[in-house]
């Protein structure tokens, strides 16, 4: 459960960047883990898929028990599924601090993200690239989060969708400032610093953190670039 306190710190932080652990060692996760609160990361990114939603599978609850028994980082769960209101609890139960459902896998976002709050987690709403705004404008009151989607989810490593900054300009600049904006796909050295300049809080970064040596010197990279406002 991410406490009002705890969010605000996310907030003081950015911009942060979270780990998407899809590409992580999960035969050696507490290591894992242990790599990156050394590197100081504030948070982790996990991403749930159901092979139905999206064309990919990951993995579920077991792994976010794991994560929570693991470490006290905030855990950013995006839910790429499809009737995520039935698993909302589960997930919060889970762990989760952040539970972010996407706009497409639901008739209306409102309810769930009420259920996500009243769960005890931050609720974040997802939307893909050829989601429009004003889709989820009714939405907005009822979120803690917006995650703007820079790829098609499903997949780590794909490139970085430009539409999204358009859309990060535009939330940011509607939005109450306590409410965070997220981005992820493709998040790396070349397209962060315009993610930051565009208002983005919260950068998730898969292959820029995985497929690098050292995870501390990744992420100091990145987070001096987010922070670069060029
Ligand atoms: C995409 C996932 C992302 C992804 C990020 O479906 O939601 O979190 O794994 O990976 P990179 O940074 O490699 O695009
Ligand atoms: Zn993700």
């Amino acid at each position: 459960m991410l406490l009002a306190h705890h969010l605000a710190q996310l907030h003081a932080a950015s911009p942060v960047i979270l780990p998407s652990l899809l590409l992580c060692d999960f035969g050696n996760l507490e290591r894992e883990i242990r790599q990156l609160e050394e590197a100081g990361v504030k948070g982790l990114h996990l991403d749930v898929m159901d092979g139905h939603f999206v064309p990919n599978f990951t993995y579920g609850l077991p792994i976010v028990e794991s994560l929570r028994r693991l470490t006290d980082l905030p855990l950013d769960v995006h839910l790429m599924i499809s009737n995520p209101q039935q698993y909302v609890q589960q997930f919060v139960d889970a762990g989760s601090d952040l539970l972010t459902i996407h706009a497409e896998a639901v008739d209306d976002p409102c309810p769930v993200l009420e259920q996500i709050r009243i769960a005890g987690a931050a609720s974040g709403l997802a939307i893909n690239p050829p989601t429009s705004l004003e889709s989820i404008d009714d939405a907005l009151p009822y979120c803690d989060m917006v995650l703007v989607m820079s790829v098609m989810p499903g997949f780590g490593g794909q490139s970085f969708d430009e539409v999204a900054l358009e859309k990060i300009r535009t939330l940011r600049a509607k939005l109450p400032d306590d409410v965070l904006l997220e981005v992820d796909g493709g998040v790396n050295e070349q397209t962060i610093a315009a993610c930051g300049a565009a208002g983005a809080q919260l950068l998730v970064a898969g292959s820029a953190i995985f497929c690098q040596e050292n995870y501390a010197t990744s992420v100091a990279k990145l987070t001096q670039l987010a922070s670069s406002k060029s």
